[in-house]
């Protein structure tokens, strides 16, 4: 019995079977604000074949939509393209009731399921640019390893010239529409980037291979079916082309300043320094981590130019949300950007130097040393923030004209 949910059909052989999830707003520290989708796909070959599963509480969803095309015991191979438990976190469940006839996974896939369900079952490692046949169709699996876990695979149908990509080309939306056609263009390039920028970032160069790669293999590929969020079947050219710009991370004018405050000192120099980036030519976008999720800070210096950090001395320390910031943006490893930090201080004033260290350790441009202002700034004070700001937007243009 199907109960509620009905499978959806993306081309004459393959159907959507994933799940919605409404709710989520917290993916392992990025801010998920319109939800998620854990897409799996059924593909209705003589060898009914699942690819990939959903998130474990969201089974009865899958389980649902499948046995609205057909009896899940039917299914005779499942093949999970990745090992992370959003989309194999049910697999041991469809196994045990679908019985399947052999689960694939690439080499890596294989050993890591193997090591998340400790299973005495074998999961058949395939090779890159290996094929199966599913009787009347078939598939050939791609490898693309660290994009964004060891195990990650493509699959592609090519019959249907469908492409199941995995993580990669999705993005965190939950929508009713299940096609990006159907989807506004400027909320798929806002959470397309702010997917990119918050799990792909630091795989930006093997991104950009992959692409290569994938276009000298000379397959005509008509759908992208990825593992969150719409599936793309028109104008693949558009979610193809921003991979390649987000994976170059080309600077722009635009200076990201994040900061945190006290008793709004460090944020009138932040506006001072916002007021110098103007008037040297920078766009100056400030974002005060009390009403800026890391996540979304992230998303804005994909296409940045400059970072401008700044943050309170607390006993001794930066502020934990700016520590915060900086430790997540460290992981993301950004490139092309200029950087320096500032903050008001007490009597020690320690967190400046800090936040320097830290945007070093991120291997960005770092461009002074940054500026610290003893308790509340004054206007002589104000006036070399405003140069700070002058002086980072003529490096930004410098980075930019490097490009
Ligand atoms: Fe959507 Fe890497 O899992």
């Amino acid at each position: 019995m199907s109960g509620p949910y009905k499978a959806v059909k993306v081309t004459d052989n393959v159907y959507w079977v994933g799940a919605i999830d409404w709710g989520i707003r917290d993916f392992h520290g990025y801010l998920t604000e319109r939800g998620t989708t854990y897409n799996a796909f059924l593909v209705m070959a003589d060898k009914i074949t699942l690819i990939d599963t959903v998130k474990p509480p969201f089974r009865q969803e899958l389980l649902g939509r499948i046995a609205s095309v057909v009896d899940p015991k039917a299914i005779s191979y499942v093949v999970s393209n990745h090992a992370e438990m959003d989309h194999s976190g049910s697999l041991l469940e469809v196994i045990d009731l679908v019985q399947p006839e052999k689960v694939f996974a690439s080499s890596m896939g294989s050993r890591a399921l193997k090591d998340h369900f400790h299973l005495d079952r074998d999961i058949v490692a395939v090779k890159d640019g290996e094929s199966l046949s599913l009787g009347n169709l078939s598939l050939t699996f791609l490898e693309t390893r660290m994009l964004h876990w060891p195990d990650n695979m493509f699959s592609y149908l090519a019959e249907e010239r469908l492409l199941f990509s995995q993580d990669a080309f999705g993005m965190h939306l939950a929508t009713s529409e299940r096609f990006a056609d159907e989807v506004d263009v400027s909320v798929l390039e806002y959470e397309g980037a702010k997917y990119f920028a918050n799990i792909l970032l630091p795989m930006s160069p093997l991104v950009t291979k992959l692409l290569e790669k994938v276009g000298n293999l000379g397959i005509q590929i008509d759908i992208i079916a990825c593992d969150h969020g719409p599936i793309w079947r028109k104008d693949l050219d558009r979610i193809i082309g921003w991979y390649g710009s987000w994976a170059r991370q080309q600077p722009t004018m635009k200076a990201v300043v994040a900061f945190d405050t006290m008793w709004f000192s460090t944020a009138k120099m932040a506006e001072a320094i916002a007021e110098g980036l103007l008037a040297g030519g920078a766009q100056p976008k400030l974002m005060p981590l009390k009403s800026n999720h890391r996540s979304n800070i992230a998303t804005e210096i994909l296409d940045a130019g400059a970072l401008l950090v700044g943050s309170p001395t607390l006993n001794n320390n930066m502020y934990p949300t700016v520590a915060d910031l900086l430790t997540y943006l460290r992981g993301l490893k950004p490139q092309n950007l200029v950087a320096t930090a500032f903050g008001s201080y007490g009597w020690s004033g320690e967190a400046v130097g800090q936040i320097r260290k830290a945007l070093e350790a991120m291997k960005v441009e770092v461009v002074d040393d940054g500026l610290r202002v003893k308790f509340v700034p004054g206007d002589d004070a104000l006036t070399q923030c405003f140069e700070l700001g002058r002086q980072v937007a003529e490096k930004t243009k410098e980075l930019c004209g490097r490009g």
